[in-house]
């Protein structure tokens, strides 16, 4: 099956700065995709693109079959041609407007008939919940809401995809977590495909099918987030989802059996210590150098020196964090700082020696080559 939208080899520079260098991805009919990254690394002109507000310098972006760019053929759809709806960060709602008005508005200076336009924005304000405030301002409104304004007009043309640009940055956390669920509902409500910018790792989480992580113009890993988190494609992809602890080591032994990997992790000032790991990353072999993943939530910690714990580390505790859910300890592991976040119960304070429990299979190896820092 061909994706409902397709983007091809996508670039796109401004003068000599390149903020989309040649990706390629698709989205399927009806699903919502998310393309994730810091700063600056292309989202939103990626985005632009699919709307037709940039001309890219290369590659085509298809939507249900239909060519929208083409930079080859020389080919480019007007935005206002392709049938795509827009959610942007700032509201975008006119204040002298009620509810009503500000999502009608598109459709009367298309001059819809307008038993036509009432029919649909009763239609819309329900969708998003707000058809009790249709002759409200838009000003009365509170940013949520005004953000539910924006979603509906973006929807009141029926477009065939929905395109999100960090559209809750601007609200407080408790909104935002509550506005992301509605957005994730109306999406399979609809069905409508959609894109989703956002450099906020949990909303990509919630809200999507899949995730794209960008970095610098680029594809990292594309991926669903259980895929992205446990098994990242290399270190930018691992430190920017959730924390991480990554260090270096080498492959020493690989299990005949069961697979299972011996690996030497690097401490400080020449010492190493033994880990094993499952599941093994594909394709490792002996003598490999790789960073092994340890996500902090997975460390248990324990009392030093009373068992010789199977794949453990030892260590001193430099700081105990108490944040509520867990305690947050950075532990010196010769020389190598350890982050690991266990029950609050646990009592150990700076200056404990503490043994740190790696499950084997908590630890993910990255082979060193696909490191592309
Ligand atoms: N109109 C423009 N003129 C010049 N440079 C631009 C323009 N738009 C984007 N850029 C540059 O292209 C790069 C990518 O920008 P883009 O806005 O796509 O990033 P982003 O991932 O959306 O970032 P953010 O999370 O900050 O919104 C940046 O380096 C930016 O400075
Ligand atoms: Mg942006």
């Amino acid at each position: 099956m061909t994706d409902y939208l397709v983007v091809d080899g996508l670039r796109k520079a401004f003068g000599r700065e390149t903020a989309v260098d040649g990706i390629s991805f698709g989205v399927e009919k009806g699903k919502i995709l998310t393309l994730l990254g810091p700063s600056g690394c292309g989202k939103t002109t990626t985005l632009r693109c699919i709307a037709g507000l940039e001309h890219p310098d290369a590659g085509a972006i298809v939507i249900d079959g239909e060519t929208m760019t083409s930079a080859r053929e020389r080919l480019f759809v007007p935005p206002e041609r392709r049938s795509v709806g827009l959610v942007f960060q700032s509201y975008a709602v006119w204040p002298h407007m009620t509810v009503a008005q500000n999502v009608s508005y598109p459709l009367e200076v298309r001059k819809w008939p307008r038993v036509e336009v009432a029919a649909r924005v009763e239609r819309v304000l329900e969708m998003v919940g707000l058809s009790r405030y249709r002759d409200q301002y838009a000003t009365k409104l509170s940013g949520g809401q005004q953000q539910r304004v924006a979603l509906a007009r973006a929807l009141i043309f029926n477009p065939r995809l929905l395109l999100f640009d960090e559209p809750l940055s601007n609200l407080d956390a408790k909104l935002r977590e509550q506005l992301r669920m509605e957005i994730v509902h109306l999406q399979r409500e609809v069905g409508i495909t959609s894109v989703y910018v956002t450099h906020d790792q949990a909303e990509a989480m919630v809200i999507s099918d899949r995730i794209i992580v960008m970095n610098r113009g680029r594809i990292e890993q594309e991926g669903d987030a259980r895929t992205i988190y446990t098994h990242p494609a290399n270190r930018f992809v691992a430190q920017f989802i959730g924390q991480a602890n990554l260090i270096s080591g080498q492959v020493m032994e690989v299990d005949g059996l069961d697979g299972s990997l011996r690996v030497d992790v690097a401490l400080g000032a020449g010492g190493r210590a033994p880990l094993r790991a499952l599941p093994p990353g594909a394709g490792l072999q002996r003598g490999m150098r790789v960073l092994i993943l340890i996500r902090p939530e997975d460390i248990e910690v324990g009392p030093a020196g009373a068992t010789s714990r199977d794949n453990g580390l030892e260590g001193t505790v430099v700081s105990a964090v108490y944040m509520g859910q867990y305690l947050d300890y950075q532990v010196d592991v010769a020389g190598v700082r350890i982050r690991a976040q266990a029950k609050p119960g646990a009592p150990y304070r700076g200056g404990d020696r503490v043994a740190l429990g790696v499950p084997p299979a908590a630890c993910f190896c990255i082979p060193e080559e696909s490191d592309g820092q």
